[in-house]
């Protein structure tokens, strides 16, 4: 099964080739000229620049090869030498019914890989801030995407549990309390009050004065070295942090609907380091430099230089970069993937070229195995990095809540929800809410930075994900009237110019995927998700659906609906977006 635009371009194609002229010029887009054309191809004009000649003698040539073919209803050149198609009304039936009859309604598959995503990437003890937010949306939206296409996909939460902040929270909590000092050292007692309500008051407070206090630092050095080298009170304390943080964190992914399949930390690497130390070494890759072991990744050519991978520190401790390094061979090792994707702020772009050109350096991955897809920042409205009020972090358990409270605002605002029982009321409003933060994230590309605007992003009107949740209870409520009526859907038959614009939606479902997919960017499923509802409204507005003129035409039109909704379910599915049944 293919798209029209894809089957469209390949017949154009052919008719270039059959005129002498590259069949790259035969690509077809969706007219901009809806009311003039359903597709159109501009090749003539590039083929023709190319070639020296006139764009509407080559257009001509194109059209006379294409004249004929009984999926047109009109071929016509305009301007300087456009192609434009319109489609028979049967073509258009016959393709939304393929759609309609599919289960995957009308999604390509793709030979399938196995890829591993690195996403979300919080870590021990910190609060999460948005740049972790935006990879999680991110991150779980191109998980269900590969995965949905056919790969065979693994997230990984890539737990941050193993670096310099586990030394700084040993000596907090050691100087906070005897007891907690006790274990530290001596291994010794029971781990009481140990709560995260502490771990959020120890972390930051450490990490201040750290920035001040050089001898502190160092005892945070030397305590993570300690830890690294295995002491077991240490190691005590350490897994009590690792088990409170990661309990709280599952429970913001889970109502964020973020889920992964593997939760392993930057310390599951740590077994591995001193094998990869060795293999390094072997390839005469690890040079020492100032008591410390590096490796040189400079590439001729590099515009600019590129600071070596830092794999062992002069205390001999292991930096971010190399438990990324040893969790590429552990991903090698257990799942062999045929890429590795990583969803991380732009501003880790360095580390990551660094991390993958010593990967490719030892042989761990082959060049370009190894993705970073680096996402811009949420700003406030300064056009900052968004700060809570009083200038801290944006703790995502207190955005969920925000957003909750403000989607309940507008659920009354609008006059919704008013029928449901208080719990599929609160149903609906997270629902709402989290629609409203992950379309406004996922609706631009990763790379562009947006500013946080919670009034917006839940408004039920605009380019927003509350809207598209509305559009599609209303799909459900009139389907749910449809069968208290005692009608049901029946064969489509695409007739009315809401329908064919209907139609050519539903068929563009494909190329969204495609490119989606191609580009690592979720956007075009979200710029999909909208296109489609605009679109059903206007059919909705003009094609009466239970009180159609014939029987006939309401089972169409039903169909349509259903058909519409299903698609609909599904790229919000993609984009990590549940809808409610009712509102
Ligand atoms: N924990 C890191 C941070 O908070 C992100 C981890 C990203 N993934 C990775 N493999 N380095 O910045």
């Amino acid at each position: 099964m293919s798209d029209l635009k894809q089957a469209l371009g390949e017949a154009v194609s052919a008719a270039f080739a059959a005129e002498g002229l590259s069949a790259d010029y035969g690509r077809v887009t969706v007219s901009d000229r809806p009311d003039l054309a359903d597709f159109q191809s501009n090749g003539a004009l590039a083929a023709a620049k190319a070639a020296g000649r006139n764009p509407r003698e080559i257009a001509t040539g194109v059209l006379e090869r294409l004249k004929g073919d009984p999926r047109l209803a009109s071929l016509e050149i305009a301007g300087p030498g456009f192609l434009n198609m319109r489609l028979t009304s049967d073509t258009l039936t016959a393709r939304v019914r393929e759609i309609a009859a599919d289960p995957r309604s009308g999604a390509p598959m793709v030979e399938p890989r196995r890829v591993l995503i690195d996403y979300a990437g919080p870590n021990v003890a910190k609060p999460m801030h948005v740049g972790h937010l935006r990879s999680s949306i991110i991150g779980e939206s191109l998980k269900r995407l590969f995965r949905f296409l056919g790969d065979e996909v693994l997230g990984d939460a890539h737990f941050g549990d193993w670096g310099f902040q586990m030394g700084l929270l040993i000596v907090a909590a050691s100087d906070e309390n005897p007891a907690w000092a006790r274990i530290a050292e001596q291994d010794d007692g029971e781990i009481e009050g140990l709560d995260l309500a502490v771990l959020d008051r120890l972390y930051p407070m450490a990490a201040g004065r750290a920035k001040e206090d050089k001898d502190y630092r160092d005892r945070a050095r030397r305590a993570t070295m300690a830890l690294q080298s295995g002491k077991s009170g240490y190691l005590r304390l350490w897994r009590h942090f690792v088990e409170v943080s990661r309990t709280a964190l599952k429970r913001e992914f889970k109502a964020l609907d973020v889920e992964f399949d593997l939760w392993k930390g930057e310390s599951d690497a740590d077994p591995l380091i001193a094998r990869m130390v060795e293999e390094l070494k072997a390839k005469g890759l690890l040079v020492e430099d100032q008591s410390a072991q590096i490796v040189r990744i400079n590439r001729e050519g590099d515009k600019r230089e590129l600071p070596p991978l830092l794999v062992v520190s002069s205390e001999g401790s292991a930096m971010y970069g190399t438990t990324d390094l040893a969790t590429i061979l552990d991903r090698k090792e257990s799942f062999d993937p045929a890429l590795i994707l990583y969803v991380v702020d732009q501003r880790q772009a360095d580390h990551f070229e660094q991390v993958f050109r010593a990967s490719y350096l030892v042989g761990y991955a082959h060049e370009g195995a190894l993705e970073h897809l680096g996402f811009g920042t949420m700003n406030g409205p300064d056009g900052k990095p968004f700060k809570t009020r009083e200038g801290g972090v944006l703790k995502l358990h207190d955005l969920i809540e925000m957003a909750r409270e403000k989607a309940r605002q507008r659920l009354h605002e609008a006059g919704l929800g008013a029928e449901l029982s208080p719990e599929d009321f609160e149903s609906t409003a997270h629902k709402v809410a989290v629609a409203a933060i992950k379309f406004a994230d996922l609706q631009n590309f990763r790379g562009t930075s947006y500013i946080f605007d919670l009034d917006r992003f839940t408004s039920f009107e605009g380019k927003t994900g509350p809207y598209l949740l509305y559009q599609s209870v209303r799909i459900k409520s009139l389907l749910r009237r449809a069968e208290a009526e005692g009608h049901s859907a029946g064969p489509i038959v695409i007739e009315e110019p809401a329908e064919r614009e209907l139609a050519l939606a539903l068929d563009a479902f494909d190329a969204a995927l495609t490119e989606a997919y191609a580009k690592r960017a979720p956007n075009f499923l979200a710029e999909h998700a909208y296109r489609l509802a605009q679109v059903f409204s206007k059919f909705y507005a003009a094609c009466p659906v239970l009180i159609a003129p014939t029987p006939e035409l309401r089972a169409s039109r039903l169909a349509l609906s259903q058909t519409t909704l299903r698609q609909m379910e599904t790229t919000l599915a993609l984009l990590g977006i549940a809808t409610p049944e009712r509102m």
